[in-house]
């Protein structure tokens, strides 16, 4: 437990990184054999992209990793978390594996080592094979044992270069908002319990990818998930609405950190879902509630929640329409959401290390104007989110690191190019980088571990 008041330091071995994903910015899609994702089939679906953007260039990081690591080192960012893409890998999903996508990683991996930045890998972000989902994707469980399959040989492969590994990223995103709503790839509109089963699906993949770390990772190798946690702030910092917001963060994430940390879905969760239940084997909850080392939080954004006003555990509160937030419509700015979450999942589950794996603003419209992109309504989101990640640290709570979304602009899901969430922007025309105000802001709090 790291020890800090409120006006020290962050504590010397605190990580700050920066965090990028491999679909968002790597382009090259189909370059080396890489095979189709479920992404870049979505995106040529008419419609379903802002702009009808698609991620065939995206940041072109594929070509212009160098660069890119360069640029990172001399804003001082020793951390980065990136995602590897399964299709490169494994361009059908299972099958044969493609040299040229390992090999592409190991040059990746030795251009960080070159430029002093330490890989923080994510196995699963979103970009699942299109050959998969044709054999159902996530609805079916045969994409778990692939899944185990790519999970053996990327953790084998890169054992000597990556010690940090995360399982998946944001369950929600790929199940929910895939499967269910038809938002993100592959765009379905399923039934609850088809649903109920992505989410158990996806659970066991998570079993799968800290089992192939264990069995592969070799020594120093550590593991975790990559939650994002529907989070709760109490309207008034009183015990009434903190036992009121923790109630409600605890039922609203009984399907996912409940399920792993009760070693079972809860009572309460089989009462919600009735017949819609996921089907379980025996077995299946041994692999999903293996021990991890840390757990990752990608906060954005939060419900506040007060005491119930007729007795209710809790009520949420509807925010009001002139509430600020950014231009994504759902991110509300509500900076201490990054301290609530990660001290409930604390208070909640024990968890003894936390990082926040992302945390950041998407807006529009952010020219560079006479060569700078003076992006303060950035710099004040990061500056409100640090110092609520500072408090939490000297009340406590074990946040071991923060990873900042994103270093670059890049392909933003649905929302296409044109919501920027980096702090370096890129043209997406000329493919030029040049770092933003809140680039230099975040390279000056990292040098000197405050909040400036
Ligand atoms: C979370 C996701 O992990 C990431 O891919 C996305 O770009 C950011 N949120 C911003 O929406």
């Amino acid at each position: 437990m790291k020890s800090i008041t409120y006006s020290s330091p962050f504590p010397s071995d605190f990580v700050f990184g920066v965090a990028a994903a491999s679909a968002q910015i790597e382009g090259g899609a189909f370059a080396d054999g890489k095979g189709e994702s479920i992404w870049d089939r979505f995106a040529r679906s008419p419609g379903a992209i802002h702009g009808g953007d698609t991620l065939d260039v995206a940041c072109d990081h594929y070509h212009r990793f160098d660069e890119d690591f360069g640029l990172m080192a001399s804003l001082g960012v020793k951390h980065y978390r990136l995602s590897i893409a399964w299709p490169r890998i494994y361009p059908s999903g299972d099958g044969d594996v493609n040299p040229a996508g390992l090999d592409f990683y190991h040059r990746l991996f030795a251009s960080m080592s070159k430029h002093g930045i330490k890989p923080w890998v994510t196995l699963f972000h979103w970009d699942l094979p299109q050959a998969l989902e044709d054999q159902g994707g996530w609805t079916a469980r045969s994409t778990v044992d692939a899944f185990a399959r790519y999970a053996d040989t990327v953790v084998k492969a890169f054992s000597g270069e990556v010690k940090d590994w995360i399982t998946l990223n944001e369950i929600r995103c790929f199940t929910l908002l895939a499967y269910a709503y038809g938002l993100k790839a592959p765009g379905r509109k399923e039934s609850a319990a088809v649903v109920n089963q992505t989410y158990h699906h996806a659970l066991l993949a998570h079993g799968h990818g800290v089992r192939a770390v264990r069995m592969f990772g070799g020594e120093g190798a550590r593991v975790g998930l990559t939650d994002n946690v529907d989070v709760s702030v109490p309207v008034t910092e009183t015990p009434a609405d903190i036992a009121a917001a923790k109630a409600w963060f605890a039922d609203k994430n009984l399907h996912i950190l409940g399920a792993i940390h009760g070693k079972g879905y809860a009572q309460a969760y089989l009462d919600r879902v009735g017949a819609d239940a996921p089907l379980v084997e025996a077995g299946d909850f041994e692999l999903i509630s293996l021990p991890t080392d840390f757990l990752g939080l990608n906060i954005y954004t939060a419900t506040y929640v007060r005491a119930g006003r007729q007795g209710e555990a809790y009520e949420a509160v509807q925010l009001p329409a002139n509430y600020p937030r950014a231009d994504s419509s759902w991110l509300n700015l509500v900076p201490q959401a990054i301290y609530w979450a990660p001290r409930m999942c604390h208070e909640l589950y024990g968890y003894p290390s936390i990082y926040i794996t992302e945390n950041g603003c998407g807006y529009n419209e952010e020219p560079v104007v006479n060569g700078e992109v003076v992006d303060l309504h950035r710099r004040d989101y990061l500056r409100n989110h640090l110092r609520e990640v500072h408090r939490a640290i000297a009340d406590g709570v074990p946040i071991d690191g923060y990873f900042l979304w994103s270093f670059i602009d890049n392909f933003e899901w649905e929302d296409g190019y044109q919501r920027r969430f980096g702090i370096v922007h890129c043209d997406f025309q000329t493919q030029v980088r040049t770092p933003k105000l809140s680039a230099y802001y975040y390279a000056d709090v990292m040098r000197l571990r405050t909040v400036l």
